[in-house]
């Protein structure tokens, strides 16, 4: 686990590994909605894409080592905050942001792709404990600890280091979604 936590977006990552990582969200990199998330930044110098490409990510390692199901990890972790307003400017109509935008994410999530249970979960239980619910399924609990993890290293510790990390992140990202 540790190990693949250091690894990160570096070429300690089997090549192999990322051609499988990048065929399960392919077609999600690919819709316009999803690429529009470059438009907002989220934490620090990230914009919400990296953010979700992060938690994606490390949700689909970790998920993949522990034999669970690292296609919907994969998936679900970049829709998880698939929300299209500024939340430092614009309060949600439905209330405070960090309980309401999982359910928002899910909303829009379902409207534009077919989701399934694990998926679903994993989007809607993300801020557990801040929201009631704990999740259901064990790679809703992986997403969960990954949103906090990267939350915390892009607020701290990788606030200098977009170019290194925007250019990992496009090699993990299908060709035709390079030019983000
Ligand atoms: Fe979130
Ligand atoms: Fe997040």
């Amino acid at each position: 686990m540790i190990e693949i936590m250091e690894a990160r977006f570096d070429e300690k990552v089997d090549l192999n590994i990322k051609i499988e990582y990048r065929k399960c969200i392919s077609d999600l990199t690919q819709n316009e909605m999803v690429r529009s998330l470059e438009e907002f930044t989220h934490h620090r110098n990230f914009t919400r894409l990296q953010h979700c490409l992060h938690v994606s990510y490390l949700s689909y390692l970790i998920c993949r080592k522990l034999g669970l199901d690292s296609q919907s990890a994969a998936r679900g972790g970049l829709l998880h905050d698939f929300y299209f307003y500024d939340s430092h400017a614009v309060k949600p109509d439905r209330g405070n942001h960090y309980f309401c935008h999982p359910s928002i994410a899910l909303e829009n999530a379902a409207r534009v792709f077919t989701l399934n249970e694990v998926e679903k979960d994993i989007i809607v239980k993300h801020m557990w404990p801040v929201t009631k619910s704990p999740p259901k399924y064990k790679e809703s609990y992986v997403v969960m600890m990954m949103d906090k993890y990267c939350a915390a290293g892009e607020v701290a510790k990788y606030g200098s280091g977009r170019a290194r990390s925007r250019q990992n992140l496009l090699d993990l990202l299908p060709q035709s979604a390079v030019n983000l």
